[in-house]
């Protein structure tokens, strides 16, 4: 294979670079293109077909169903590893070492108190907000008490910035539940380890002692660890962009927060319960919501279905899949839900409009049902996963400062009105 690409503009040839990727992966070079051709530019919709970075974050192969962090398969970090960990092997590129790994805990718990005045800007919320529009609002209020971007040129001030925001994410977003349920807001407790601290923020009510179940603790660290990171994303992809403004890292992430909320991302998990919920409640019929999931002139899509990369497979899906039946039968917990899932699932993988489009279960199809047996609130799922995604996010965001990419600035295709004149309002 030739390591250039050829194009031909106007009877003229133009040679482009192909770059391979450590993977075999190859991309053309179009960096040149409007150069050498005198203005062409590229036109993709969505991104599918255009590579916005170099990154040596996460691989993926949509085709075999691979996903690997910083060379690790997720298999495998999902079962011997913990969220913290994987978290500082994004980040930094390496599992840490005993003594990196103990700093990288300490450091997050010095930085986990919020400022109280924060608590001024929740009281403003309604109750009925949804918790992602507050997390979001929150992750860009925090700006407001840390002016100062960071200096990514220092090492100990970035990573100062880092453990901070791995710190107070989590609070705001229990904040954020505890704003709906109507209760005090608890403080972060240094005494437990970063899930159960997530656990108890959001569960602990003044009245009670509160002790984790380890099975609910040990399910959530798996659950936020196969979130951690999903290379180029929308959420992923938003605060890159963001932050190629030089934008501080708070405002890149609450610009995330709100990119993952929508329902076509992150807020699929959501609806998805809420689509299960429906299909129960209209008697269990899941043909019926199949076929309205083919029918082009019904907007409704199977949600928790189809991804823009894998075309095989999710591999998160299928440790999320074994995990939720070992969750829900550990906990002792029967949920109907569980099964209409499974028979959508065998339906659709059956059925020739899914099988030709390539359509199969994502990672948040039945991520929400581990939640509810977990006792989070189906408002809470997104939000939970914006605590797992966090330090993807940092990552992506610390590698395009330090390559010092160039603002992200895509160009288009005008397609509007030519020159007209302006016309007074009297005789329009
Ligand atoms: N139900 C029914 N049809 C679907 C679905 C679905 N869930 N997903 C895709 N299709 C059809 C789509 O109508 C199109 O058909 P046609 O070729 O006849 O026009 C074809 O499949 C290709 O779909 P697309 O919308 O061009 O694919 P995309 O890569 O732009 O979108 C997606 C990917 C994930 C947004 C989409 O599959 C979808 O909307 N899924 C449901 C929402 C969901 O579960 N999102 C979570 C994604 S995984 C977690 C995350 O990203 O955070």
């Amino acid at each position: 294979m030739s390591d250039k690409a050829i194009i031909e503009v106007n009877g003229e040839r133009i040679e482009l670079p192909i770059e391979i990727g450590t993977e075999g992966e190859k991309a053309i070079d179009i960096k040149k293109l409007r150069v050498l051709t005198g203005g062409l530019i590229t036109l993709d919709p969505g991104f599918k077909n255009t590579g916005s970075c170099k990154s040596k974050i996460t691989f993926l192969d949509g085709e075999k169903g691979i996903l690997r962090y910083r060379g690790y398969a997720l298999e495998d970090l999902a079962e011997n590893s913990t969220f913290l960990e994987v978290a500082y092997l994004i980040i930094f590129g390496e599992l840490p070492t005993k003594i990196e790994f103990d700093k990288f805990i300490k450091t997050i718990k010095s930085y986990t108190m919020i400022n109280e005045e924060m608590k001024d800007i929740i009281d403003g919320f309604p109750k009925s907000a949804h918790p992602m529009g507050i997390l979001s609002s929150l992750t860009s209020a925090l700006t407001a008490f840390n002016p100062q971007s960071v200096n990514i040129e220092d090492e100990e001030e970035m990573y100062q910035a880092i453990c901070k925001t791995l710190a107070k994410i989590p609070v705001l977003a229990a904040w954020a539940h505890k704003k709906n349920l109507g209760e005090p807001l608890n403080y972060a407790n240094n005494q437990v380890g970063y899930i159960e601290n997530i656990l108890e923020m959001m569960f602990k009510i003044p009245t009670e002692p509160y002790k984790p179940n380890p099975i609910v603790v040990n399910a959530l660290d798996q659950l936020l660890i196969l979130h951690e990171d999903h290379e180029q994303n929308c959420s992923t992809s938003t605060v890159r962009l963001v932050g190629s403004s030089h934008a501080g890292m708070f405002a890149s992430i609450s610009a995330g927060v709100s990119a993952l909320w929508g329902p076509l991302h992150g807020g699929a998990n959501q609806a998805v319960i809420e689509m299960l919920e429906d299909i129960a409640k209209d008697g269990g019929d899941v043909e019926k919501y199949i076929n309205k999931a083919k029918d082009k002139n019904d907007s409704f899509r199977l949600m928790g279905f189809g991804h823009r990369v894998y075309k095989n497979f999710d591999p998160r899906a299928r440790i999320i899949k074994k995990s939720a039946d070992e969750v829900l039968a550990d906990l002792g917990i029967e949920d109907p839900i569980l099964e209409i899932a499974k028979k959508l699932e065998k339906v659709a993988l059956q059925d020739e409009y899914f099988v030709k489009r390539k359509l199969y279960p994502n990672v948040d199809f039945y991520s929400g049902i581990i939640y509810r047996a977990l006792g989070i609130p189906t408002e809470m799922f997104t939000v939970m996963f914006a605590i797992g995604r966090l330090p993807g996010w940092i990552a992506q965001w610390r590698e395009m400062r330090l390559n010092n990419e160039p603002i992200g600035r895509p160009r288009q295709l005008y397609v509007g009105e030519k020159l007209r004149k302006f016309v007074p309002i009297n005789k329009r």
